[in-house]
């Protein structure tokens, strides 16, 4: 049967980024009879413009008939003005607790074209692959109450609330022992438990849940030591789950150890495997519309997203592979370009990507 992929390609680089993932989708339509079908939604500061929400009712109807959502991203300086309840980045959130993605996987993997362009030492990141399991519907992000208000004394204070519930950590600490059965047996629980109370029941959670895993090495690390473990030595970790916050700022920490930010996909899944991908970068307004961004991001999430909730692991591998050809030919965008290398734009890229494809099909 025809599966649905409904496209939200968002704001800033998003739309030149989707649509470099659009022509990867097609060529395997063309070429392999991949059957899929798209359609195309509007979240972000483009929803709002447009629809006076980020995440309007149709683009809502849209995700829940679709068998899975890929996304560009949200979010410039245009809307920063708007109250939280509209800005883009809702539109986001929303969609995340709508379709309840509570694993975020964010695989950072760096490929051994790109060693050059870290700007860690080469010993240090060649070989690295790791995957963060970071929880996306819970914690801080979505905690109430919340708010900024202003006391009797006219003092106005700012209020989040980090919470957990032990199913929810439950659940995401099994996913985590899942993906690590299949990897190298090896879990790093980030929290910070010598202060938070929250994190102090994650950590009992996550080690109970371990029982279940005698072969899985389980291993617990404050978030300030694991921001400088994977600076120092990111090569010791295998998986690591965290909290929604902790794993935004560690993700970010984790991509630039494999040259760029613009290299690393991530999958949002549900209890039963319906997603949501997308690149982990932002909107990068500073260069959208220029032809500049790398797409393979955005091409790499589509491999998860065959991988993930379609189940089709050989086409995943195709995209992986059609990547590693475009980067072998020596073609780089500008956030991983090194000496003695060929620049081209997005739209390069992602030719480069298609004709790496269609080469597999001969
Ligand atoms: C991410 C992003 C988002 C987040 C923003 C855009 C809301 O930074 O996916 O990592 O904080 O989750
Ligand atoms: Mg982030």
């Amino acid at each position: 049967m025809t599966k649905k992929i409904a496209v939200l390609a968002g704001d800033g680089i998003g739309p030149e980024i989707i649509r470099e993932a659009l022509k990867v989708l097609d060529c395997l339509r063309h070429e392999f009879g991949v059957e899929v079908e798209t359609e195309q939604g509007l979240v972000g500061g483009v929803a709002y413009d447009a629809k006076g929400h980020p995440l309007p009712q149709e683009t809502l109807d849209l995700v829940n008939s679709a068998d899975a959502v890929l996304l560009g991203a949200v979010g410039g300086p245009r809307w920063e003005a708007l109250d939280y309840s509209v800005r883009p980045e809702r539109g986001l959130l929303g969609l995340r607790a709508e379709l309840n993605l509570f694993a975020n996987l964010r695989p950072a993997m760096l490929h051994p074209q790109l060693v050059e362009a870290s700007t860690l030492k080469p010993d240090v990141v060649s070989g690295l692959d790791l995957m963060i399991i970071r929880e996306l519907t819970g914690g801080i992000y979505f905690g109430k109450p919340r708010g900024v208000r202003t006391l009797d004394s006219g003092e106005r204070i700012g209020l989040n609330t980090l919470i957990y519930n032990e199913s929810e950590i439950r659940r995401i600490a099994t996913v985590a022992f899942d993906t690590a059965m299949k990897r190298n047996r090896q879990l790093c629980s980030v929290d910070k438990a010598n202060v938070l109370e929250c994190t102090e029941l994650w950590r009992d959670v996550v080690t109970e849940v371990g029982k279940d895993y005698p072969e899985v090495i389980l291993t617990h690390m404050y978030v300030d030591n694991a921001a400088m473990q994977l600076v120092r030595a990111p090569k010791q970790f295998d998986v690591m789950v965290t909290t929604n916050m902790f794993g935004d700022i560690l993700s970010d920490c984790a991509a630039m150890l494999t040259g760029s930010i613009g290299m690393l996909p991530s999958a949002s899944l549900d209890e039963h495997g319906k997603g949501m991908y997308e690149p982990i970068h932002g909107s990068a307004p500073d260069i959208a519309g220029k032809n500049l961004a790398n797409p393979l991001a955005t091409i790499l999430s589509l491999g998860m997203l065959f991988r993930y909730s379609f189940n089709q692991g050989d086409i995943a591998q195709r995209i992986e592979q059609a990547v590693e050809k475009a980067l072998d030919s020596g073609l780089r965008t500008a956030d991983i370009y090194s000496e003695g290398c060929q620049r081209v734009s997005t739209e390069e890229m992602g030719n480069a990507v298609v004709s790496a494809l269609r080469s597999q099909g001969n």
